[in-house]
């Protein structure tokens, strides 16, 4: 991309010193050693508190934590990270919740791997931003290779194309934006009645099924959907969503003068890591000439598994996908993206501003990021990912998730083996639901048994379980996405979980016979 013209020579800047004051504290030329000096030492204490964590959490209250961050005031500076680092220890460090210890068994939150944090400190401190080629330069070439690649993975084809996003809530929203202005256009084509815009978007529907994520009903709230734009249908005994109710539904929306703006189906439901049936899915939107999109937020990790790559069959055939590495690649947050069959569906995001990223650009063919985006500044979270398959490679991560695919499937055999429990479907990726239930006690005491039960683990810090509601009842649930957490680890959470249940039925039982009801 070379311009002709003279050749001018560029004086050097020599490095000025560090300047006294608030400018020895910017990321300069003059300021590397603190730099060095300043990361290291806070490396060194996220290091020595990572190495001694014995517990996923402190169980610390709001009420004790509110007074210490509330105590601080921010218009006193400490002047010295030393300082910073120790009054940080007390307000975050001590108390966060670790994700990377074996008993956090709690929500979609991975382990990182190292090289995704060297990609994290780069990025930050050379602070690229990719919205424009002017900002960022060799880290749009960068995302555009990763997305290249994740859609080859995926397999959308030759026009395929995709922006990195800050996470699967973005990527879903951004899908259901283009497919929202997919279908307007069409509509506006198809039909010579003149119907106002509001008019439009009121008749426009989503279908996923009952165990989709809610980040697609907030988008339907968010582009100005009705407020019933969502529809849910029935999954099966597996919780994946049955298709003879979707081409129902479908065929019920067009009776009713109604357009299915988009289908989404899940590629690793968040409570029950089922992969919906996605080649009739696909079927039945190919034949009804709807947009289909595929939320695989969770499941993406099995585009990179030795063994599993083939529950994801049928995802190629999708307009749009979403992947969040967050999840299931072992990148720290945010790390997301969407990815499209037809890149021209991107222009829908495009908007071109003079000072930023004006038309002409596009004809001088100099790649701007931000066309693609619902973002302007951006951060560079493609740089981490880039980092992890230059060191690890794909494999070694699909092999780390394989392995909390397989202790997923040992431990929904292990409860299923115990009688204290009782265990609802087996995932397909690596979550199990399940609840306590104590001998003889009614549903409400089961209920609150199972709620009370997890909050006294999360309150004891021993381990963290995430809960749910399956069928209108309280169900616990495991989400297993740390390699390093053994069958020991969780036959050892269960048994808290069973003792802390078992005691809070047994006192209520108590109670209830020494002061009788009615
Ligand atoms: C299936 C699914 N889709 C989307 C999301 C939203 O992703 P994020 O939290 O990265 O916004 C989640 C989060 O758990 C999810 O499980």
């Amino acid at each position: 991309m070379s311009l002709p013209g003279p050749t001018v020579q560029v004086p050097t800047t020599g490095v000025t010193p560090a300047s006294h004051g608030a400018r020895a504290h910017l990321f300069t030329a003059g300021t590397v050693e603190d730099y060095r000096r300043v990361l290291a030492e806070g490396i060194g204490r996220v290091a020595t508190r990572m190495a001694e964590v014995d517990r996923p959490f402190t169980g610390v209250t709001p009420d004790e934590l509110v007074p210490r961050v509330a105590g601080i005031d921010l218009d006193r500076p400490l002047g010295d990270s030393g300082a910073a680092l120790d009054e940080l220890h007390d307000v975050y460090l001590r108390d966060a919740v670790y994700f990377h210890h074996p008993r956090y068994l709690a929500h979609l939150n991975c382990p990182v791997v190292i090289p995704a944090l060297l990609g994290e400190a780069v990025l930050t401190a050379v602070n690229s931003s990719l919205d424009t080629w002017d900002q960022s330069a060799g880290g749009t070439l960068i995302e555009r290779r990763l997305i290249d690649w994740t859609a080859d993975r995926i397999g959308l084809g030759p026009a395929a194309d995709g922006i990195f996003t800050s996470g699967g809530t973005q990527s879903n929203l951004q899908a259901m934006l283009l497919a929202r202005e997919e279908t307007c256009a069409n509509l506006v084509g198809r039909t010579t009645e003149r119907q106002s815009r509001p008019e439009l978007l009121s008749r426009l529907r989503i279908i996923t099924s009952a165990a989709g994520h809610f980040s697609v009903q907030k988008a339907a709230k968010l582009l100005g959907l009705g407020a019933d734009a969502v529809v849910t249908v029935p999954t099966d005994a597996d919780r994946r969503m049955r298709t003879a109710d979707l081409a129902r539904e479908i065929a019920r929306c067009r009776e009713e003068g109604l357009t299915v703006m988009a289908v989404v189906a899940t590629a690793g439901t968040t409570d029950f890591g089922t992969i919906d049936p996605l080649p009739q899915i696909a079927d039945i939107c190919a034949a009804a000439g709807v947009w289909l999109h595929v939320d695989a937020a969770y499941g993406c990790g099995l585009l990179v598994s030795p063994t599993r790559r083939h529950l994801l069959d049928g995802i190629e055939r999708a307009d749009s996908v979403t992947v969040d590495y967050h999840k299931s690649f072992f990148q720290p947050v945010s790390s997301s993206a969407l990815l499209v069959r037809d890149r021209r569906v991107l222009r829908h995001a495009t908007w071109h501003a003079d000072y930023l990223n004006p038309a002409r650009m596009v004809e001088q063919r100099i790649p701007n990021q931000v066309d693609k985006s619902i973002q302007t500044t951006r951060r560079f979270d493609a740089l981490k990912l880039w980092l992890t398959l230059r060191i690890m490679g794909p494999d070694a991560i699909g092999e780390l998730f394989d392995e909390v695919v397989d202790r997923a499937a040992a431990a929904w055999q292990l409860l299923s083996g115990d009688p204290r429990f009782e265990v609802v479907t087996r995932s397909q990726l690596s979550t199990v639901v399940f609840r306590y239930l104590p001998a003889a006690a009614g549903r409400e005491v089961v209920d609150d048994a199972n709620l009370y039960a997890r909050e006294a683990l999360a309150a004891s810090g021993a381990g963290l379980v995430a809960g749910t509601k399956v069928d209108g009842a309280h169900y616990l649930k495991l989400t297993l996405l740390n390699p390093e957490t053994t069958m020991d680890d969780i036959a050892h959470v269960l048994d808290l979980l069973a003792e802390h249940a078992g005691w809070y039925a047994q006192t209520r039982a108590a109670a209830e016979l020494s002061c009788p009801v009615g």
